[in-house]
């Protein structure tokens, strides 16, 4: 039986968190006041960020955003959350960058944002050895003709940094294939593709993204429990879960992490990884989550290890950072 300490100090994967989901209050709290603009209903009493439910948190979400309004903003953003996911003992991360809020679509303001965020993971990588990469998103709700204009910006830079195309946002609007053309649009560009499904959207919700926009990876996807030839077909077909244990017991998924299906999906034979989503937002972090899983489930450090594994071999950056990857993942952490 590993001992928790041993288990929340591993060197860590991360795949699904999202670029503003992970910005401090205070950082955002710091920006409104410098730019003069109200945004004090996006916080409770204490501080931290508040919302009741899933609409509402995407409501929020957008509010705390609307102060980031620089390439300069998400620089310093960029610093200030891999600051604080190296000391959650993070070796990789990939974050979801939406143009819709770097530049509102336009691929000229959105190579500025870029290219200030990469400055910043540069900085950042140099200083706590953490590396980041990008996953372009389209926003579900914003619509199929806005999700076109952030799929050609990620056209536009496709690279070894930004590596993949994905969709956020409210799955009750439209459907996965509404978006069709953007995830072929960036699929001939070389990106590897994730989107959000199976979690406020069922099982049929998660078989869409499957069939109709051929993803590798799901974000989410836990629903798809709800349907266990589905869950057959996940294993079958090695797709990986982009798996938010904390983000959907606060949404209310769940009633408890002891009633989430990560363990019957993970046991079913689905590649299950962990991530945290929109940290502060839901009050956790990268170790709270293990440390979580852990008391639910008895994971043990071995059952982490090979998670990550999972998680670094589904990454969707080069073969020469997945080595050094997966190198890290075998070396003890040095939180900086
Ligand atoms: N955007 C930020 N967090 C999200 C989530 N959990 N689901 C869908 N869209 C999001
Ligand atoms: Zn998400």
């Amino acid at each position: 039986m590993s001992d928790v300490n041993s288990i929340v100090d591993l060197p860590k994967v991360e795949l699904h968190l999202h670029h503003e989901g992970a910005a401090p209050p205070g950082l955002i709290r710091q920006l409104a006041f410098e730019k003069k603009i109200d945004i004090h209903k996006v916080f409770a009493e204490d501080g931290e960020y508040a919302f009741q439910d899933f609409g509402h948190f995407l409501q929020i979400y957008e509010a705390a955003t609307s102060v980031l309004k620089t390439p300069e903003d998400y620089a310093r953003l960029t610093k200030a959350f891999l600051e604080e996911c190296a000391a959650n003992g993070s070796v990789y991360t990939e974050t979801f960058i939406s143009p819709d809020f770097c530049g509102g679509g336009d691929v000229g303001a959105w190579q500025e944002y870029l290219l200030a965020i990469r400055e910043a993971a540069d900085f950042s990588e140099k200083r706590h050895g953490i590396i980041l990469r990008g996953v372009v998103t389209c926003v579900r709700h914003f619509g199929p003709d806005q999700a076109k204009r952030a799929a050609l910006c990620a056209a536009e830079t496709t690279g070894d940094w930004v590596v993949g195309f994905g969709m956020g946002g409210n799955e009750a609007v439209g459907h996965q294939g509404d978006f069709s053309w953007s995830f072929d649009c960036a699929r001939e560009a070389g990106l590897q593709l994730t989107t959000h499904a199976g979690e406020f959207g069922g099982a049929e919700s998660v078989r869409e993204a499957i069939s109709d926009l051929n993803v590798s990876r799901i974000g989410h996807g836990v629903r798809a429990i709800e349907d266990m030839s589905l869950v057959q077909e996940l294993a079958e077909r090695e797709i990986t879960l982009e798996v938010c244990p904390g983000s959907n017991v606060v949404l209310g998924l769940y009633p408890s992490l002891d009633k989430h299906p990560i363990e019957r999906l993970r046991s079913e034979g689905v590649k299950v990884t962990i991530s945290t989503d929109d940290p502060p937002f839901f009050r956790t972090t990268l170790r709270r989550e293990y440390e979580i899983l852990h008391a639910a489930f008895g994971w043990d450090a071995d059952m982490f290890r090979e998670i990550n594994k999972t998680a670094a071999q589904a990454a969707f950056c080069d073969e020469d950072t997945r080595a050094r990857v997966l190198k890290r993942l075998e070396t003890p952490c040095e939180t900086t």
